[in-house]
């Protein structure tokens, strides 16, 4: 099996595997920036608003797999928390200076006063955050799957894996054909794409774990990259681990503050000493192996400390 899970290309990118000490010092804070980025294009795609901030200091850095934190609300706002959204893509040089894509589901205050800027709006921008995607040593072949909007950091994270000579296939899975991002762009970036929706509207009838087992054994692929809603990871890493890849994951847990303070954002990961800990997705990840999250302690969407893991309440305990 080929050493997926470390890469030489970003020393953020080696703590994917969940090591022992989550909180030991291994922050991905270097080279984040907070700038304020102005909305040079904004346009509807499908049931997604797909914009394009210029973000000089946070696009230079920037990785597949990696987040921004917007401020919303403008200048006088009461918004307190800042939103998190994947990058799409990171441009770091153009006519306009470094350029940051995000895709925007409008459906709480925030995303939607987002999704409804107008062109020139200024927003208040932190990132590069978290860690990327592991990208392998070796030319192996990789799945990239991608749950509705989750879709959109894996575009850039296919022509990265394409320069190293990876063999890429893309599944994209949505509710309905509106919510699917990225077929055309997908059928430019992969080697191979398959397209599944709930209601049928496009491509199969049915989720991505349908088919995913067929496009693993098929490209004998090594590892199986996937980014969306929480049950799609648990089902892609369970199907991963049975056809023998390495699954990693992009989780999307609520983040309040996504630069490590608030710990809203955790999640209990088994470390290379097997020791379970509830470590931040927004510096331990959003990326990481799928093997080692405790799927079991979600629960209709919430997550709670696991038995075991270090720190919980023993039997009688408080
Ligand atoms: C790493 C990451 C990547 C993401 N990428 C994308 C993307 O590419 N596209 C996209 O559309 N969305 C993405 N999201 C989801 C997006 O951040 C949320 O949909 C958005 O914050 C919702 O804001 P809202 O005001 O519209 O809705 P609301 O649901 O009203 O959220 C209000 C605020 O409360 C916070 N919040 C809600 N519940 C909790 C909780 N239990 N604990 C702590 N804080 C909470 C939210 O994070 C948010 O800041 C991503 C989230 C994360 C963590
Ligand atoms: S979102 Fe605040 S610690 Fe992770």
């Amino acid at each position: 099996m080929p050493s997926a899970g470390t890469s030489a290309s970003s020393p953020a990118a080696s703590g994917s595997s969940a090591g022992p000490s989550p909180a030991g010092g291994r922050s991905s804070a270097s080279g984040v920036a907070q700038v304020t980025a102005e909305l040079i294009a904004t346009r509807r795609v499908g049931a997604y608003q797909h914009l394009t901030f210029v973000a000089p200091g946070v696009a230079e850095p920037a990785r597949p797999g990696q987040f921004v934190a917007l401020a919303v609300g403008g200048p006088t706002s009461a918004y307190l928390l800042r939103r998190c959204f994947s990058i799409h893509k990171a441009s770091p040089s153009g006519t306009y200076g470094g350029t940051v894509d995000i895709v925007v589901a409008a459906h709480g205050p925030g995303t939607s006063w987002i999704a409804g800027l107008p062109l020139h709006a200024e927003v208040g921008v932190v990132g590069p955050l978290g860690r990327p995607f592991p990208l392998p040593r070796e030319p192996v072949p990789c799945v990239l799957v991608g749950g509705g909007y989750g879709s959109a950091p894996l575009f850039w994270l296919a022509q990265q894996l394409k320069a190293r000579g990876c063999h890429i296939e893309m599944v994209l899975g949505a509710a309905s054909e509106d919510r699917l991002f990225g077929v055309v762009e997908a059928r430019r970036a992969a080697d191979g794409v398959r397209v599944t929706t709930d209601d049928g509207s496009a491509g199969s009838k049915g989720w991505v774990s349908d088919v995913l087992p067929d496009v693993i054994r098929s490209s004998k692929a090594a590892v199986v990259y996937g980014c969306g809603p929480m049950g799609m990871l648990r089902s892609v890493t369970e199907i991963a681990v049975r056809e023998g890849a390495v699954a990693q994951v992009a989780v999307e847990e609520s983040m309040a503050c996504g630069v490590g303070v608030c710990m809203t954002c955790v999640l209990p990961v088994v470390g290379t000493d097997g020791q379970t800990r509830m470590v931040r997705s927004c510096l331990d990840g959003p990326v990481f192996r799928g093997d080692r999250v405790r799927w079991d302690a979600f629960v209709d969407g919430y997550c709670s400390v696991p038995p075991g893991a270090v720190g919980a309440p023993g039997e009688g305990g408080h």
